[in-house]
């Protein structure tokens, strides 16, 4: 099965971001963008979120891979975080102008080489660790040694803040987690594909993901959702906000996707989480109200472009209800998207094919 392949592109029109054009063959994730279904090999996000740990969905989605270790997680991705604490000193005598991002990137660069089988569970297991020791540095404080006892969505709250979390925030950082594990080949798992394509060390794949995720096209997006809740700070100040920005050519953060033409049925899966997180705050009802509001403006001022609610709308207010710094958001979806990206670098290697397209030229003629 194939994301929606759009026939009319099969000679690829270089000016349209490769849409409806297939480039990669895969066991892991589908998206269906004209009916709003995400499948995680052959089982429907809304049947794995919330009922499943973060480990269980990464177990599942490696099922085909034999990633060595996948079967004894949790305690690999634990004793993952404790080997990644051996590079956090790395992170406390970078520059301090280096943002949460860029350390965590500084730290996975600095860990050994990940050619080996199982270096797909001692990536993943170090973002959280990097994740929470680089926010920490960046903050002026200690970073926390890991618990390889605790889980994913445990162990980088209490490091975050030296706390244990409340379990209802365990929970609803696992949704999160499972939520965003892998979708289909967005920008930054393409990425991973072509920088595997070439037999590079695993990390590196990783590492190039991360700066693709990092765009506000792209991973980008939910700390500027944020923003602008913020921004418009009451349900009465919505639709002139929204009117005002879409006079101003400005986009919506939170709302449209490449694929999906209907709703993104994650933004559907985190607004649950937030029932059962039983967030009541006026927060969550204001960013229900700007939902509404957008949706409206957008139909209006687009209306044959339909664009709904994505991921990062209700990334932004789950992740805000929990007590997550905005700055974190873009760093903890890299860290749940780690073990899609890994799984699907492992597959491209494994055809053993390079990716590598054609460009059209429209420069001058040799002269
Ligand atoms: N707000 C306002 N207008 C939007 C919009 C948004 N969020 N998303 C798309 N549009 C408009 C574009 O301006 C464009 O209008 P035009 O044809 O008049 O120029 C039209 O819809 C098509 O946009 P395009 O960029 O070609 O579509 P795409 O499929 O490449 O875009 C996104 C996908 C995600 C990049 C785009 O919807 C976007 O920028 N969203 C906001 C950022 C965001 O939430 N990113 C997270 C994605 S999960």
């Amino acid at each position: 099965m194939t994301e929606a392949p759009n026939p009319a592109r099969m000679t690829p029109d270089p000016t349209a971001g490769l849409e409806g054009v297939v480039a990669a063959t895969t066991r892991l994730s589908h998206v269906d963008g004209q009916n709003g279904v995400l499948i995680l090999r052959g089982k429907r996000l809304e049947d794995l979120a919330g009922t499943i740990s973060f480990e269980g969905a990464v177990r599942h989605l490696w099922q085909d891979l034999e990633i060595a270790g996948s079967d004894s997680l949790p305690a690999g991705f634990g004793q993952a975080r404790i080997a990644a604490f051996q590079v956090v000193p790395l992170l406390e005598q970078a520059p301090p102008g280096l943002s949460v991002f860029e350390r965590m990137q500084l730290g996975l660069a600095a860990l050994p080489e990940t050619n080996r089988p199982g270096d797909a569970a001692t990536i993943t297991g170090a973002l959280p660790v990097l994740l929470a020791a680089a926010h920490r540095c960046a903050a002026g404080l200690p970073p926390l040694a890991p618990d390889s006892t605790l889980d994913t969505a445990t162990d980088p709250l209490r490091m975050l803040t030296g706390v244990r979390p409340p379990q209802s925030h365990v929970e609803a950082l696992n949704r999160y987690l499972v939520t965003i594990l892998d979708h289909g080949l967005n920008a930054s798992t393409f990425t991973a594909r072509v920088i595997a394509s070439t037999q590079a060390d695993l990390k590196q794949a990783v590492l190039g993901a991360m700066g693709a995720l990092s765009g506000p096209l792209h991973g980008g997006a939910p700390g500027p959702v944020l923003d602008m809740i913020d921004a418009i700070g009451h349900p009465d100040n919505a639709t002139g906000w929204i009117g005002g920005a879409l006079a101003r050519k400005e986009r919506l953060m939170g709302f449209g996707h490449r694929i999906y033409r209907t709703r993104d049925p994650r933004a559907d899966v985190l607004k649950a989480g937030l029932k059962t997180l039983g967030a009541d705050n006026p927060k969550v009802q204001l960013a229900e109200r700007i939902e509404t509001a957008a949706l409206a403006a957008l139909r209006t001022a687009k209306p044959d472009r339909p664009l709904e609610t994505n991921v990062e709308f209700y990334t932004a207010v789950l992740l805000d209800a929990i007590g997550i710094d905005r700055s974190l958001f873009t760093p903890l979806f890299a860290a749940g998207r780690t073990a899609g990206w890994c799984a699907h670098a492992l597959e491209q290697q494994r055809t053993g094919k390079l990716i590598r397209p054609s460009s059209r030229y429209v420069g001058p003629p040799a002269a």
